[in-house]
């Protein structure tokens, strides 16, 4: 459906071509066509030289759509847009998206469609944002402790008030059950500042930013938030994109619930009237009323009970048996509920008709939906609901005060019913108090520990919340609907082969079937491919990869004589994206479309940005390595919060908000390495650390790649920064090919004020320093680069080549190593996963015999990280009394390997 791309060499032969340029390129629901949408938002990728940014406009085949640019080619034309469209109770099954221009050079910003009466609209004044959808009106306050203050639906009911954030806190734990000298702390909202996007015709997006304030107790503001509501055009539904940062003392401050309330009017509703519906498993809705009118002993008539419990209005009370309207008074209301999702296989639900009275058990079951709603027949109602509720656990769902004039719902994040969230290191130190016990204990269980450096101050967590608004109960099928609608957001996604002509995501992969296979079979690699990506997904789930902190890692290795992945040792427990599975996934997906690979990959987003990266003290933009806590060991590296892992998902989803929060921060790596010493523990002796912005001591691959990435996204978005972050690249470019020996030198010296290098201290002649490590070129360089290449046409040759050297000579013969560079790289590991840097200089250099070499390496490693034709390629499955639950069992997979052979095998498929 797409239209090949005009290519320009020059903006000048744009300019010249001059005639009207339309590109049209079909998105379809990545899931199959959903039965609504509340509006979505995606990204779209656009050929070099194609469409002025300022000259060009877009349309939709259907709905409204409202379109911007996310990415720049460095001539000015657009790389990559996002789009989005309006709510609709019939979504297309697919959309057409029209890029019309340059046309005659129209003056000003990206054309934009007319806005029409179904549009948003905007109202802003000194202290508050209204928002109107058409469906809802929204109210968000500039200050206070109350974010959004009322939303009411278009027929001027309010359904939700007051939606604030809660905190509760605690000074410490309770050990057998005695708490004496613990303070408990609660806490509320403070706003510092809300905005509302410039643009909003199909969406509007108002942030909220502020931060924790003690309302009890004597405790600093902290755990500051990010609050980001979507509002689509036509739409009944708040998107929420909930961020906090945790800055405590891991000691001190234990988080003991983490939760947001809305308010419900429900004064002009009977009692009866007053409903409450909460999601249970396999699209399951509990239907409760405040007070019930069915099974009683007296019968009101089956209208009235009926009416009940679908959730419309009962007929008039006059019209029911008088043998129950005389006694309702005998009939108890239920003012609360809860819902507890504790762990990933179970939720309690109990009632209570007040505080001081026992709870009632509500039968319960395995994973709850999510979601929650209450509301009344005639006056309408608020529903709740969290994405991955439970695979976020501890959470829970409250409805309090609910036979008062105003009720609530609370969605806990973190569950007031857990234990408090322990964020302490789970060892205390086992007397590694020097750096040579600290590199000994290596040497045993893998972990890189040091104390202080196992700290969580600085990691986050993003989660999603919906809020849905009804003029009336809404019924149980509707409820059902949304809650899988909260929990898989539908995703408009343009076909792979688009994708990869664009070549905006890099050129290093393309669609399965278009592969040459003359020297090996690509059947076999794709369904290697298809097996990893099922036994990832299948871990996840029998291992319980889940959990607040959790979801969205995997483990690292695996204890086969336990039959269980190593979560208790060292470095081998969670794997913090450890050698790139994150890209793999994302490469799976860009060229297969595949919803299962998206889903798992979109997870690993959420999570390597968020929690195993910083986002405040002095490792800001830099990640933690593997190990038992997601932030515990002491090697803090931007090769973890390297924005290549997510940049596929900022850009095709039109731009993720928070994502491009992420992308901007990890530019900071920059003030990091001045405050933290990487090499600290293995310096050179001849060494002297010296804090020095002008000259960091950096690894090309696992430091410098990581700020490439970051600088390279703030190019193409145009980003605050963007034009020192060209230069940046541009300088490194020049100066790096200086380095006597490019990049097998390996480290050298990284001026951080203009992006120039110089050889390292160890070497500062020049004379040519060997440093090549396998670890350098497994953290997403060869994609970062390849994507620069692609996007900074003009990059100095000299640098293409040290980098097409590099690629050349890791895997070459000691003999030309030697012949080259003065003598050999000694032995280097990862063999298979650096086949794919043979396969990309073959490809640049078009030499067949490297075509082989590249083929060679990927299936005749034989080493312990990699994995080979005749590795059994299946799973034995354990359960019985040999594991605690059934299993499937690879024990020739680790996730190093896994990772390594599957960007090696997508790569060599592309690439040769
Ligand atoms: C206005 O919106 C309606 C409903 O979304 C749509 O059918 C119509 O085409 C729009 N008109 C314009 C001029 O965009
Ligand atoms: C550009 O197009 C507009 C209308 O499409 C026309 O009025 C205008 O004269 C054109 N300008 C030039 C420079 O051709
Ligand atoms: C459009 O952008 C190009 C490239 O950035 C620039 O040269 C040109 O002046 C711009 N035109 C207008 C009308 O803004
Ligand atoms: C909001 O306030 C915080 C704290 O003062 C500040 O860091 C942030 O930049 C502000 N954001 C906006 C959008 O004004
Ligand atoms: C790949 O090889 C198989 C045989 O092993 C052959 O049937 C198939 O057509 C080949 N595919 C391509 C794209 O060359
Ligand atoms: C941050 O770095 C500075 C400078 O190295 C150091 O003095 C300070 O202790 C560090 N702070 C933390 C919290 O690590
Ligand atoms: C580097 O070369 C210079 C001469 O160019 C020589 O004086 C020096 O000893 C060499 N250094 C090393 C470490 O080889
Ligand atoms: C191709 O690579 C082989 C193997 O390294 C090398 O011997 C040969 O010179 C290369 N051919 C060309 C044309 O560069």
């Amino acid at each position: 459906m797409w239209k090949t791309a005009l290519a320009f060499a020059s903006l000048a032969e744009l300019a010249t071509a001059q005639q009207s340029s339309n590109t049209a390129v079909t998105v379809k629901w990545l899931e199959g066509t959903p039965k609504i949408t509340t509006g979505t938002t995606f990204g779209l990728p656009w050929v070099r030289g194609q469409h002025l940014a300022n000259a060009t406009s877009f349309t939709a085949s259907s709905g409204e759509l409202q379109s911007w640019v996310t990415a720049y080619w460095p001539d000015g034309t657009i790389k990559w847009t996002g789009h989005a469209i309006a709510g609709s109770d019939a979504p297309a099954d697919e959309y057409t998206i029209t890029a019309s221009g340059p046309g005659n050079g129209t003056a000003g910003r990206l054309r934009r469609q007319a806005s029409n009466s179904s549009a948003i609209q905007i109202t802003e004044s000194s202290d508050e944002i209204v928002v109107n959808t058409g469906k809802i009106t929204a109210s968000f306050p500039k200050s206070g402790s109350t974010l959004l203050s009322s939303i009411k639906t278009s027929s001027g009911k309010t359904v939700g008030q007051n939606g604030r954030l809660i905190l509760r806190s605690q000074s410490g734990v309770a050990e057998e059950g005695d708490a004496s000298g613990i303070d408990f702390f609660s806490f509320e909202s403070k706003i510092y500042n809300t905005t509302v996007s410039e643009d909003s015709t199909a969406r509007a997006l108002v942030t909220v930013q502020g931060i924790h304030h003690a309302e009890a107790g004597s405790h600093k503001d902290w755990l500051p938030f990010t609050l980001r509501f979507y509002l689509y055009a036509n739409s009944y539904a708040i998107r929420t994109i909930h961020t906090i940062v945790y800055d405590g003392d891991s000691k001190s401050d234990f988080i003991s619930g983490l939760g947001i309330r809305f308010d419900v009017p429900l004064a002009d509703e009977e009692l009866f009237d007053r409903h409450v519906r909460i999601a249970g498993t396999d699209g399951g809705i509990l239907h409760e009323a405040v007070q019930g009118i069915t099974g009683l002993r007296r019968d009101p008539g089956q209208e009235a009970r009926l009416a009940q419990y679908d959730g419309t209005k009962t007929p008039d009370k006059s019209t029911w048996d008088t043998r129950v309207t005389s006694r309702l008074q005998w009939v108890p209301t239920f003012n609360d509920y809860r819902l507890t999702q504790l762990s990933a296989d179970g939720f309690n639900i109990a009632k209570r008709t007040k505080a001081g009275q026992s709870w009632l058990k509500i039968p319960g079951g395995t994973r709850a939906g999510g979601l929650a709603y209450l509301g009344g027949a005639t006056v309408g109602g608020l529903a709740v609901g969290q994405r991955d509720f439970w695979k976020k656990y501890p959470t829970s769902l409250d409805i309090s005060n609910a036979a008062t004039d105003e009720g609530s719902i609370t969605l806990w994040l973190y569950s007031p019913s857990a234990e408090p969230m322990d964020l302490r290191p789970y060892h205390d130190g086992l007397g590694e108090d020097t750096y040579a016990k600290q590199l000994d204990a290596l040497e045993i269980t893998y972990e890189d520990y040091e104390d202080g450096y196992n700290t969580p101050y600085g990691i986050a967590r993003t989660n999603e919340v919906y809020i849905y608004a009804f003029d009336s109960t809404p019924a149980a099928d509707t409820l059902s609907t949304l809650t899988e609608y909260t929990n898989e957001p539908p995703v408009l996604v343009a076909e792979p082969g688009y994708i990869q002509e664009t070549k905006a995501l890099g050129s290093y992969w393309n669609v399965p079937g278009s592969a040459s296979n003359s020297t090996t079979d690509a059947t076999t690699i794709e369904s290697h491919l298809d097996f990893l990506v099922q036994f990832y997904r299948d871990q996840i789930e029998q291992r319980r990869w889940y959990g607040f902190w959790d979801h969205g890692d995997i483990m690292h290795g695996y204890d086969t004589d336990r039959h269980q992945w190593k979560y208790d040792i060292g470095g081998y427990a969670w794997d913090n994206s450890e050698l790139s599975p994150d890209l793999f996934f994302w490469n799976q997906f860009l060229r297969t479309g595949r919803a299962d690979v998206y889903r798992l990959a979109e997870a690993q987003v959420r999570h390597g940005g968020e929690v195993d990266s910083y986002h405040l003290g002095n490792f800001t933009g830099l990640g933690t390595r593997h190990g038992v806590q997601h932030w515990g060991d002491s090697a803090k590296q931007a090769r973890i919060s390297t924005p290549v892992y997510r940049k596929t998902f900022y850009y095709t989803s039109g731009g993720d908000e928070r994502t491009g929060d992420l992308l901007h921060e990890a530019f900071q790596a920059e003030q990091a390495w001045v405050l933290v010493d990487a090499r600290r523990k293995v310096r050179d002796p001849s060494v002297v650390y010296t804090p020095d912005p002008t000259a960091l001591y950096l690894n090309f691959g696992t430091d410098w790649a990581g700020l490439a990435a970051a600088q390279l996204i703030e190019w193409e978005r145009r980003g605050p920064r963007w034009e020192e972050a060209r230069d940046k690249l541009a300088e490194t470019a020049k100066t790096f090919p200086k380095l006597k020996f490019g990049f097998v030198t390996g480290e050298a010296l990284y001026n951080s004020e203009d992006g120039s290098w110089a050889p390292p201290p160890t070497d500062p002649n020049n004379n040519g320093s060997i440093t090549v490590s396998h670890l350098s070129s497994v953290f997403g360089v060869l994609e970062t680069l390849d994507q620069l290449f692609e996007h900074y046409a003009d990059i100095p040759k000299d640098f293409v080549n040290a980098w097409l050297d590099y690629c050349y000579y890791y895997g070459a013969p000691k003999a030309e190593q030697a012949a080259r560079y003065g003598k050999d790289f000694g032995k280097l590991n990862l063999r298979q996963g650096h086949s794919r840097l043979t396969a990309y200089v073959a490809n640049r250099r078009h030499n067949a015999t490297l075509a082989a070499r590249a083929w060679d390496e990927f299936l005749n490693d034989n080493s312990a990280d990699e994995l080979s034709p005749d590795d059994p390629w299946a799973t034995v499955r354990y359960n019985g009394s040999e594991v605690l639950t059934p299993v499937n069992e690879a024990d020739w997979i680790t996730t190093n390997a896994a990772a390594l052979y599957g960007l090696a095998g997508i790569e060599l498929l592309a690439l040769t």
